[in-house]
């Protein structure tokens, strides 16, 4: 039974049945939506917590660990990583973009998240710290950096003697734009996993570990801060 004014009008225009069916119909559209809505958001939140999952076991976090995550982005990585170390850990969230630097702090306010920290990062520098972390990824970030000489030997400063320093990411791949203002030895939009592994043992780091078969068809290489 219709019973606003605006709805009698369309009624008496329409009959009473065609209009049910209408509403029902807008109805089943609404609450479709929102499923699709849903379901969208669980599962971006599910990818990056269970990568994160995956990074935290391979790189030892603890409660209390402190983490950084270079390059951000819109900060899901950040937030899962905030999540496992808890308030008694800290995680850095460092980006370049202007941008994304305010909607990361926007969304850390947001969510009250008393132990995330954004960084404003430059081409050559972290920002961070000396010896704040004991672990740092990088998560398709390595392959933007135009400076990575002196970006590593920061993010190298950054790391607590022990420290832990994880690259993902992924070899050059047809179709996707060059990088601007990278080392034209990248080979394309991505990097050889050899070359992440000479440049960051030339900053004295020594790889841990590689794993290959990381999610999405990227690599991470694992390095140690000895
Ligand atoms: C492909 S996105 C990856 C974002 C996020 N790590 C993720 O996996 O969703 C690369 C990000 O690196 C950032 N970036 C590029 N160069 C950077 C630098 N030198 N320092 C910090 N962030 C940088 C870009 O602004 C961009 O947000």
């Amino acid at each position: 039974m219709l019973t606003s004014p605006f709805a009698g009008s369309l009624t008496s225009l329409l009959g009473e049945g065609a209009m049910n069916v209408m509403m029902k119909r807008n109805l089943l559209l609404l609450g479709l939506a929102c499923a699709l809505g849903t379901t969208f958001a669980a599962r971006v939140r599910g990818e990056a917590g269970e990568e994160v999952g995956r990074l935290a076991e391979l790189m030892g976090w603890k409660a209390g660990t402190i983490v950084a995550d270079i390059g951000a982005g819109d900060g899901k990585y950040t937030f899962a990583a905030a999540g496992r170390v808890g308030a008694a850990g800290r995680v850095y969230a460092t980006e370049i973009d202007a941008k994304k630097l305010e909607e990361l702090r926007n969304e850390v306010a947001k969510r009250k998240l008393a132990n995330v920290i954004v960084v404003e990062s430059k081409e050559v520098d972290t920002n961070l710290p000396a010896a704040c972390c004991d672990a740092i990824f990088l998560r398709r970030v390595y392959h933007h950096l135009t400076k990575p000489v002196e970006f590593d030997a920061n993010l190298v400063r950054s790391l607590k003697p022990g420290g832990r320093l994880a690259i993902i990411d992924f070899p050059p791949r047809a179709g996707l734009e060059p990088v601007e203002g990278v080392p034209s030895n990248r080979g394309g939009h991505g990097i050889p996993q050899k070359i992440v592994i000479e440049e960051l043992s030339a900053a004295g780091l020594k790889v841990e570990k590689i794993v290959d078969d990381w999610p999405e068809d990227d690599y991470c290489v694992l390095f140690v801060k000895r």
